[in-house]
């Protein structure tokens, strides 16, 4: 401790005994003084608003899904928790840690240890048997299993777009397709920047011919869709996204940014790229966000849409996922995901079965810069909150081109009639906050 000896003075006695007790003093003021901070800090977030409320309900992927204050330890120590629950002893890490230098990596910021625990889940994954069975000859599914209906190669032929959006959309979804390209799917809103939106369809029932030639007219009209010979179901989700990162991997690779969403949801795409992604920077690397799902258990209760059985995944916990509502990562990552899939067998539920291909992949999903940018359920509107978010769910269509409209036109005082919005005072408080620094 350098700096401390050279404020003592080591000659006269007397004067160290006074400086240490006094030094005592400080310590002890100071470490109280920590201890209150710490105190404050942690029980003012419990009381933020949505944490607890209408975070908790809306998806309920778990029976007893936790989130904790002291996140990165935790997703390390549940992911750990994955090799033992699940009965098997892992395989050899690749790299070479003694258990010292894995508990110190564990509280690492940025998630040092989480990328120790996901590396254990990766290998046990692909060593599981059962798993091995699914994987088809020679341990890898087979790629793209199902032919394009519809495609869109050339996108990207002439230049490489800043973004894509990739959104899932079911086949008769026609009004919910519209109302997107009115909205936030309207390449207007990336001024210039490089601009692709592509809905993902499976295919209707094969009886109703009709919808699937409107759907072919639909997409001569507005070349924005791409299709692929499965079923459309919500079961079949996974592979729906998987064709939209398959898509950006083979027709577009150099693409910086790629946002997965749904075709009910509210997407301030403006917002997205001017918060989030900053054109004026170089693009980000290996880069995945959204709205984090931590040490999330499976569902196992049969009724719920969300169960997950036993036989299919079977360890206590999910790794750390991005809801599916909405989740945005760099282009490198579209290639790099798809490839990891084909070793890992299809699982339903479409963003947890990402969130494993990340784990796979030791990639850690990097927090938003602030945790009211991505919601994966309704906010109630008001053009300060809508103009300061990126998702909120489930939206009927004429109510998207609604407040799509009404957010346009107040997005320059989009904060000023703060009064009359009652309901979220903290969230006013934050943004006012926001706007005048
Ligand atoms: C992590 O969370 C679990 C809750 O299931 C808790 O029992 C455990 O003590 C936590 N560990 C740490 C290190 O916070
Ligand atoms: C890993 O550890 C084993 C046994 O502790 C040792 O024999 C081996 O050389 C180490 N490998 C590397 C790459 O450090
Ligand atoms: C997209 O926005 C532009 C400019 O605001 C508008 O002219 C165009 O009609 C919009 N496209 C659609 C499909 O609504
Ligand atoms: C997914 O699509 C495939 C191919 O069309 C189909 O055989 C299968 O039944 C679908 N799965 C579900 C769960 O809907
Ligand atoms: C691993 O294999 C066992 C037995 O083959 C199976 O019961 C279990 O569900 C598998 N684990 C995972 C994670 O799928």
């Amino acid at each position: 401790m350098q700096w401390r000896r050279r404020h003592c003075c080591p000659i006269k006695v007397t004067c160290t005994v006074k400086r240490s007790a006094f030094r005592t003093h400080v310590v002890a003021l100071l470490f109280l003084a920590l201890l209150f901070t710490f105190l404050l800090f942690f029980s003012h977030q419990d009381r933020l608003p949505g944490r607890s409320g209408a975070r908790e309900n809306p998806l309920a992927y778990t029976i007893r899904g936790f989130r904790s204050p002291k996140g990165e330890v935790n997703q390390s120590s549940s992911l750990r928790g994955l090799w033992k629950d699940s009965g098997y002893v892992p395989p050899k890490p690749l790299l070479n840690l003694s258990s010292q230098q894995a508990e110190g990596a564990a509280v690492e910021p940025g998630g040092g240890g989480a990328r120790m625990g996901v590396m254990g889940l990766g290998d046990s994954m692909s060593s599981n048997n059962s798993l091995q069975k699914e994987m088809g000859v020679g341990g890898t599914l087979s790629a793209e299993p199902y032919p394009y209906i519809l495609n869109e190669p050339f996108k990207c032929r002439d230049s490489t777009p800043f973004l894509i959006l990739l959104i899932a959309a079911e086949p008769r979804q026609t009004d919910a397709r519209n109302a997107i390209r009115q909205t936030w799917g309207n390449e207007s809103v990336a001024m210039g920047l490089g601009f692709v939106r592509l809905f993902m369809l499976g295919k209707g029932k094969s009886s109703d011919t009709f919808l699937q030639s409107s759907i072919e007219e639909e997409s001569r009209l507005y070349h924005d869709i791409i299709q692929q010979d499965y079923k459309d179901t919500y079961y079949n989700l996974t592979i729906k996204t998987l064709m939209g990162m398959n898509w950006v991997a083979t027709y577009c690779p150099h693409v910086s940014y790629v946002m997965k969403t749904d075709s009910d949801m509210f997407v301030n795409t403006e917002y997205l790229i001017q918060k989030l992604l900053k054109p004026e920077m170089p693009p980000k690397q290996r880069y995945f966000t959204g709205y984090l799902m931590r040490g999330y258990a499976p569902n196992r209760n049969k009724d719920s849409k969300w169960y997950m059985p036993p036989e299919l995944y079977a360890s206590e916990r999910y790794p750390i996922f991005c809801s599916g509502t909405g989740y945005v990562f760099s282009g490198d990552m579209a290639q790099l995901i798809y490839q990891a899939s084909l070793s890992i067998r299809r699982l339903h539920l479409e963003d947890v079965y990402v969130g494993i291909c990340l784990a796979k992949l030791r990639i850690d999903p990097a927090p938003p810069p602030n945790e009211f940018l991505f919601n994966h359920w309704r906010v109630s509107y008001s053009s300060c909150k809508y103009s300061h978010l990126i998702t909120s769910h489930q939206f009927h269509p004429n109510e998207l081109i609604k407040y799509w409209n009404h957010l346009q036109s107040n997005k320059h005082n989009a904060c000023i009639n703060m009064a009359k919005e009652k309901n979220s005072r903290y969230r006013h408080r934050k943004f006012h906050a926001e706007r005048s620094q």
